[in-house]
């Protein structure tokens, strides 16, 4: 998104009664209920035609949106959901800086950012739906669509952290966790490459087992990643590897849970017995995990 600039220098620019408006309709919307101009206003317990004409203000200021036309219902879009969860990192003192852009992925977008100890960490900001919202942005259903597209940024967010505080503990190598806010992770940041991108490696067959070893670690904490890929794997310049994108982990127990664990292992696999020439079979690798 190339405006995250613009939105973490608003931060500062929006009064806190802005906030507070902002804060309300986020509010109403996961009650499931509409967010007009009139119940902002009561929830905040201030008069209509002031609250519709900050409304206006922020709508110009593409921070609010009216799936139904202007002034009858509003929602937050991402850029307003940003600024909210800038807000409570930096209030908090968790982030003083967002600097550049280091990774886009499907579904999230990866800053640098700056603690407020000084710290160098990664920021993650889901934005699931963020292109089908653009495209359909004219039709009514949309309002609806979005609002899942949200929660489910925030849903994932929560679910990434959560998997790293059972991981990190652990010892799996996994990013460090530091905080999480709506649809914003914030971690360590990882000094590497994509295993993707990795055309040499000293030893490719003990990275592999290594590997191996984390998915087996965290399925001994609890823990499936769902969709590990080498494009989920960073490579350190000291070739140690971080398995990062843990939204959609599950739990041993869930009915799938072997399917997951198996594609898993064998993408990883795989891609070693390709790129890297290993004569190692799948097989073996698996049966490695399954059998203690
Ligand atoms: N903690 C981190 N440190 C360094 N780079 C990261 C970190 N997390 C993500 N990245 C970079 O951002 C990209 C996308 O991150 P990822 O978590 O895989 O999100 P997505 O769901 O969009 O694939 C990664 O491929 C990686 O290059
Ligand atoms: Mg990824």
């Amino acid at each position: 998104m190339k405006d995250l600039k613009r939105i973490a220098s608003l931060v500062g620019s929006l009064s806190e009664i802005e906030f507070k408006v902002l804060e309300t309709i986020e509010r109403i919307a996961d009650q499931g209920r509409v967010a007009t101009p009139d119940a902002i206003a009561r929830s905040l317990k201030l008069g209509t035609d002031y609250v519709a004409k900050m409304l206006d203000e922020l709508n110009r200021r593409r921070l609010v949106w009216s799936p139904r036309g202007r002034g009858r219902e509003y929602m937050l879009n991402f850029a307003s959901l940003d600024m909210l969860a800038l807000h409570s990192a930096s209030r908090r003192g968790i982030l003083t800086h967002i600097g550049v852009k280091i990774g886009v992925g499907k579904e999230a977008d990866i800053y640098v950012g700056r603690t407020g100890e000084g710290n160098v960490v990664g920021v993650k900001f889901y934005r699931i739906g963020r292109t089908s919202i653009k495209k359909h942005r004219r039709f009514r259903e949309v309002g609806l669509e979005a609002a899942n597209y949200l929660a489910s940024s925030k849903m994932s967010a929560q679910r990434e952290i959560q998997a790293l505080r059972i991981l990190y503990p652990k010892g799996v190598p996994v990013p460090a966790p530091v905080y999480r806010n709506r649809h914003m992770v914030v971690t360590s940041l990882i000094e590497g490459e994509l295993l993707a991108r990795v055309d040499k490696l000293s030893e490719p067959e003990a990275l592999l087992w290594e590997i191996i070893k984390s998915v087996k670690m965290a399925l001994e904490a609890g823990v499936i990643h769902c969709d590990l890929s080498h494009y989920n794997i960073l490579i350190t310049p000291e070739e140690r590897h971080v398995i990062i994108d843990w939204p959609q982990w599950v739990r041993p127990s869930h009915p799938n849970a072997e399917l997951y664990l198996r594609r898993d292992i064998e993408n990883i696999a795989t891609f070693f017995r390709r790129k890297f020439r290993l004569a190692g079979s799948v097989e073996g690798v698996i049966g490695w995990v399954s059998k203690d």
